[in-house]
Formats: structure tokens, C-alpha cells, sequence
């Protein structure tokens, strides 16, 4: 299967991906769309002339972005709805609330490399904002998505995945020490993954989801990281936000994309499957995991049964004292009030098994679990 290309590429903005391409009619949600790539990439879908649901959980800065996308593009139709993806009753009262068909969903919003928290119901933050909020989210919009015959869901990843797959078996880092990178790693190779399996399940509906990494670029992303994302990046290699959002507007809108799914794009263009850090030019590349496809490229082609983690994508290798025999519960002994807890985790894909289109729609997490760990704050 060859890769698809694109007349873009690094420098591309969002508004030129969406140059001549008309969207009257069509309805979007845009999370995350308070700051950063997300109010870009609505910005460029309100000027092609959709109709757009800002989805944040600061209301207030979101109505400042609606106005002032109103302003610069004169398309009045922009809305701002309450959203907090790590909250699932949020999720679920925005869900509950969409009404009519949709046509675009751009699961941009996200945190990366936060201080060990954890959401009430017991998820590892990031794993819960960038990936369950966001699953839930598209799950239960997926009766308005299959109104369309042909919508699209846009999966903002991160060049970050390459440093983790899924960890099935700890996604809450209850045996092995909390790490920020492997967090957010493991979050944005979950949002590969549901790219491709939604693309998948949801082929009868004509939904299609694709993922990307939008470049890197200074944004309000890098809060916990005192304003640097992971600093192996080049200068020369930084994007603007207009930029940052080509690569998201190009998966929501171009005729190009019409009917692909399961795929992973860097700049405009679909990026190959890797099976090492590095075998790709700096930020492109997809890694293939222990769930990811076989097929030489993209990331949605066909499947193949679990095998092992490449050994580059083993994430004990950061901490070689630790073994998967030797977890290290006294390590972090204030972070990590499940010390001690029994051996055997529950896996953790039963519970977040994909609804088909049949299916009894997005399940949460049990609340209540490990309530000893430490919360998140309102933020
Ligand atoms: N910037 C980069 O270099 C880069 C590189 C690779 C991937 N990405 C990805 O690009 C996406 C957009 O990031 P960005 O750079 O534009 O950063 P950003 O300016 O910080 O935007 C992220 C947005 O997500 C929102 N958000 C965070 N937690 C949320 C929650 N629980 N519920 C709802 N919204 C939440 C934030 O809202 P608040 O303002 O309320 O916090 C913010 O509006 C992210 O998925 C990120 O991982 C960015």
C-alpha cells in the first residue's frame, strides 16, 4: 500500500490546506479549541464556512476565541460548549446535549507531561484526557456521526507515541514508576490505536478517523515542562500554530482524504510504519506496536495477532534497575499510595472495549478505584 501525499508539506498553514474548500453546511467540534492548534484549526474550518462547536473547559476563553474567529472570518456560527475530557459525566452531558448530524470531530485538546495525578474514577490524567475523554467522546457522538455517511473524526497524536505503546497491563503506572514522557506516550500511541480500530468497526457508517502529529510547536502544551516540550526538537523545525493546524484541517476537509482512514500523518502527508526510534526523519514516522498493523505503511491497514513491544518501545529499558519481575513500589513513596497492592493487575482493554456500531455505547471506568491515590484539581 503506498502512501498517500499531498501537494503540503512542513510549512503549509491551515488556512491554505483549506483554500477553495467549502463547508457550508457542515458542523464541527473542535476540543481543546481555547488555545494553541485548536482555535487555528477552527479558525480555518469557520473561514471554509462550517458550522463550529468550540468544546472547552474554560468557557470563558472560550467565548474569546469565538468572537474573535467570528471577527476574522465573518462566520457567526461559532459556538463554545462546556467540555472536560477527564470528567466522563462532562463528556457525557456534551454527548447527551449534541443534536443532528456531525460532520468533523477534531479530538485535538490534551496535556502533556504532567506531575503524577489521577482522575477521581483512578486514570493516570493524561491517559485519561487525551485518550478515554476523547474515546468517549466520539462513542457517544457516534450516532451523529453515522448520520452523515461520511464523517470524519481527526485524532491529534504526538511524535510522542514512539516512546510507548499501550501498556496494557499497567496503564496506570501501578507497577512501574511514574514517568511524564511515557504517560503522554502512551496516551497518543492510545490515539493512533483508536484511529485505526474506529476506521474499523465504524467502516458500515462511512466514518472514517485518522491521526497526526501536527509539528512542534510552542503552545500553552508545554506548562508543565517549563515552557520546552521534550528539547530534542531543532530550532529550524518549530512551527507556528497556523501551521501546527495544517496537518488536522487537511484530515477534516481535503477531497484527498475522502474514504481514507486508520492512517498517520506529519506534515500534510501520510508518514510510514516504523519499527525504531529514528528510522524515520525527525518527528515522522508511526511505530508499530503490539497492536498497530503489520502492513508496511500507515498505521490502518490490516492487523495482526499481539506479539511483543519492539525492544526500542519497551518502556521498563528507561529504568534498567527495574524489571517486570522487580517492580519498584517503594520507589516513589509519595506518588505512589498503591504500593503493595496485589501482583496481578486486571487488564485493562475489557473495559475500554470499542462499541461497533451496535454496540451499548462508551463505558466508563468503575469510580472509586485506587482512592487513595492523588486527585487532579479543577484543572
Ligand atoms: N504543541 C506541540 O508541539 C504539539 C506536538 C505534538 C502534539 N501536540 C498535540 O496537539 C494538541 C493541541 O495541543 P496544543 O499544542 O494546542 O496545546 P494547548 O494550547 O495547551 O491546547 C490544548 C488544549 O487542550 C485543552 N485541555 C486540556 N485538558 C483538557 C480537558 N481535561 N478537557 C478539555 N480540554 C482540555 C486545553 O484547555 P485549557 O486551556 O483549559 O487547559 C487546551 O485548550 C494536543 O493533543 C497535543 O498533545 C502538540
Amino acid at each position: 500500500m503506498s502512501l498517500i501525499r499531498t501537494p503540503y508539506g512542513f510549512a503549509s498553514t491551515a488556512a491554505e490546506v483549506a483554500a477553495g474548500i467549502d463547508l457550508a453546511g457542515r458542523r464541527a467540534v473542535v476540543t481543546g479549541a481555547s488555545s494553541g492548534i485548536g482555535v487555528e484549526t477552527a479558525r480555518a474550518l469557520a473561514a471554509a464556512g462550517a458550522e463550529i462547536t468550540l468544546a472547552v473547559r474554560d468557557t470563558a476563553a472560550g467565548q474569546r476565541v469565538a468572537a474573535d474567529i467570528t471577527a476574522s472570518t465573518g462566520n457567526a456560527a461559532v459556538r463554545v460548549a462546556a467540555l472536560d475530557l477527564a470528567d466522563p459525566a462532562s463528556v457525557a452531558a456534551f454527548t447527551t446535549s449534541w443534536d443532528g448530524p456531525l460532520h468533523i470531530l477534531v479530538n485535538n485538546a490534551g496535556v502533556m507531561a504532567c506531575p503524577e495525578q489521577y482522575t477521581p474514577q483512578g486514570w493516570e490524567l493524561q491517559f485519561a484526557t487525551n485518550h478515554l475523554g476523547h474515546f468517549a467522546l466520539a462513542t457517544g457522538l457516534h450516532a451523529a456521526l453515522a448520520a452523515d455517511g461520511a464523517a470524519r473524526v481527526v485524532v491529534v497524536s504526538s511524535t510522542g507515541h514512539q516512546t510507548s505503546p499501550v501498556v496494557f497491563d499497567d496503564v496506570n503506572f501501578a507497577f512501574r514508576p511514574y514517568d511524564p514522557w511515557l504517560a503522554y506516550g502512551q496516551s497518543k500511541t492510545a490515539n493512533v490505536l483508536f484511529a485505526v480500530e474506529a476506521t474499523r468497526r465504524w467502516a458500515g457508517d462511512g466514518i472514517t478517523a485518522n491521526a497526526l502529529m501536527p509539528g512542534a510547536i510552542y503552545t500553552r502544551l508545554q506548562r508543565h515542562t517549563g515552557g520546552r516540550g521534550s528539547g530534542k526538537v531543532p530550532p529550524e523545525l518549530i512551527k507556528t500554530v497556523e501551521q501546527g493546524a495544517a496537518t488536522s484541517v487537511l484530515l477534516a476537509t481535503s477531497p484527498l482524504l475522502k474514504g481514507v482512514g486508520g492512517r498517520y500523518f506529519v506534515d500534510c502527508n501520510e508518514t510510514p510504519t516504523i519499527d525504531r526510534r529514528g528510522d524515520a526523519p525527525a518527528l515522522h514516522g508511526v511505530a508499530r506496536t503490539p497492536s498497530t498493523p503489520a502492513a508496511p505503511s500507515g498505521c490502518g491497514s490490516t492487523r495482526r495477532p499481539c506479539s511483543p513491544a519492539p525492544r526500542s518501545l519497551r518502556p521498563w529499558r528507561r529504568h534498567d534497575h527495574h524489571t517486570e519481575s522487580r517492580p519498584d513500589h517503594g520507589r516513589h513513596p509519595g506518588t505512589r499510595p498503591g504500593a503493595g497492592r496485589r501482583a496481578g493487575a486486571t487488564p485493562v482493554p475489557a473495559r475500554h472495549r470499542l462499541p461497533d456500531r451496535t454496540g451499548s455505547g462508551p463505558r466508563h471506568p468503575r469510580r472509586g478505584r485506587r482512592a487513595g491515590r492523588r486527585r487532579t484539581g479543577a484543572r
